[in-house]
């Protein structure tokens, strides 16, 4: 792995401009893709995350470390895992049915966190949930550099802990002290309904907030 990853990040809608914007600033190399044709977001690209490149998803995801996916999770189907194959795969997603409409394999009465079920059809690939609990205007106003008095947190959760130590660097590059929870299911915490989905909290308060629920699940 090299000391800077390349991310590709795939969703130019609300939060992946965000994410990008960030990743840039903190000097990885970013690539940015939909579904369709780069040329259609080549101006926008341009004017609200100079600096990445706009590509295919495709070649967008051949030449990187690391895959952000920055998609509504009912469009989650349309990627082919073969793709995301032997790549860091960072699930910003969320299952939101008033968004994303009712999609039965994600409706298991919370047993298991949604990123697991991501992971069970990315099989070759390392999955690692973050980035997905803080808003998108949030996200970029409140990143802050490490150190700084007023810096907030962000948990990540991963069952492959070279991945997960890549996205913790990541995290606190983009300007969160990372907060590393365990394995994919521990992620549940992240997710809709979970006790920090939402909110933008201090390192301290982070872990109070997750420490607690834990309690109140025991
Ligand atoms: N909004 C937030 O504050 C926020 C914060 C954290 C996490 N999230 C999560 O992030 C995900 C995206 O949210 P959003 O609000 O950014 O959504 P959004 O504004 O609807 O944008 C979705 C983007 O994904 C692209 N897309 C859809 N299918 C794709 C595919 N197969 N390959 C590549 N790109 C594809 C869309 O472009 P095309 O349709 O043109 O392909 C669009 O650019 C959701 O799961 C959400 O819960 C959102």
């Amino acid at each position: 792995m090299r000391n800077t990853e390349r991310l590709a990040v795939l969703g130019a809608g609300h939060v992946g401009p965000v994410i990008a914007r960030l990743a840039i600033a903190a000097g990885y190399p970013v690539a940015i893709a939909t579904s369709g044709d780069p040329d259609d977001i080549a101006l926008i690209t341009e004017l609200v995350i100079p600096g990445a490149r706009p590509r295919w998803a495709s070649d967008a995801i051949a030449d990187a470390d690391i895959v952000v996916l920055a998609i509504p999770l009912h469009r989650f189907a349309e990627l082919d895992p073969g793709l995301l194959a032997g790549k860091i795969v960072v699930d910003a997603m969320n299952y939101w049915p008033a968004s994303d409409g009712v999609l039965t394999a994600f409706e298991d009465g919370g047993t298991r966190g949604s990123s697991e079920i991501v992971a069970r059809r990315l099989a070759g690939s390392a999955v690692v949930k973050a980035l997905n609990h803080i808003g998108y205007h949030e996200l970029e106003d409140r990143a802050r550099p490490a150190g700084a008095p007023d810096r907030r947190a962000a948990g990540l959760a991963g069952d492959d802990q070279a991945a997960v130590a890549a996205v913790a660097e990541l995290t606190g590059r983009l300007g969160y002290d990372p907060v590393r929870l365990g394995g994919l299911r521990a992620g549940r915490v992240l997710q809709p309904g979970g006790p920090v989905f939402g909110q933008v909290l201090t390192l301290p308060e982070f872990e109070r907030a997750v420490h607690e629920d834990a309690r109140s699940l025991s």
